[in-house]
């Protein structure tokens, strides 16, 4: 099955059984920004936005891509430009692995597009189903944090 969607701004086609998972569909078309960490679910690896939506596209059938626009990590800067939250994650030290980082951000994103201020607490769960165990999270809240001060 084809599977026809708009990832990154770009109508781009899909290849696989309806029921094939997403992440191996975008990895496929090169996107390998997208990361498998559990494949199940728990991490965030594989996190991308569909239809603005957060989703681990580990547990998302391809065939939910149809018609739908997606943004992956390679989609969030603007060409050679970062977005706010990679600069702060740059800056503030919370750019750890390249695993974890791309769900991490693009939770971020998700956050900061629904509620340009959130507070700590709002931070802490909007990055819940991200997991990182190599040094924890305070440079990744920070970063957060750091974004929403500087986006309008
Ligand atoms: S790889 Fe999808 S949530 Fe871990
Ligand atoms: S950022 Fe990947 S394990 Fe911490």
């Amino acid at each position: 099955m084809i599977v026809t969607c708009t990832v990154n701004g770009q109508r781009i086609p899909l290849d696989g059984h309806p029921m094939a998972r997403l992440l191996d569909a975008l990895r496929a078309a090169g996107l390998t920004g997208v990361k498998e960490g559990c494949g199940e679910g728990e991490c965030g690896a594989c996190a991308i936005l569909v239809n603005g939506d957060l989703v681990n596209s580990c547990l998302t059938p391809l065939a939910h891509a149809a018609g739908a626009t997606l943004t992956t990590i390679e989609g969030v800067a603007a060409g050679r430009v970062l977005h706010a939250i990679q600069s702060a994650f740059l800056e503030c030290g919370a750019a750890q692995c390249g695993i974890c980082t791309p769900g991490m951000v693009l939770a971020a994103c998700s956050l900061l597009e629904r509620n340009p201020e959130p507070t700590d607490d709002q931070i802490r769960g909007a990055l819940a189903g991200n997991l990182c165990r190599c040094t924890g999270y305070i440079r990744i809240f920070e970063a957060v944090r750091e974004a929403a001060r500087r986006l309008p």
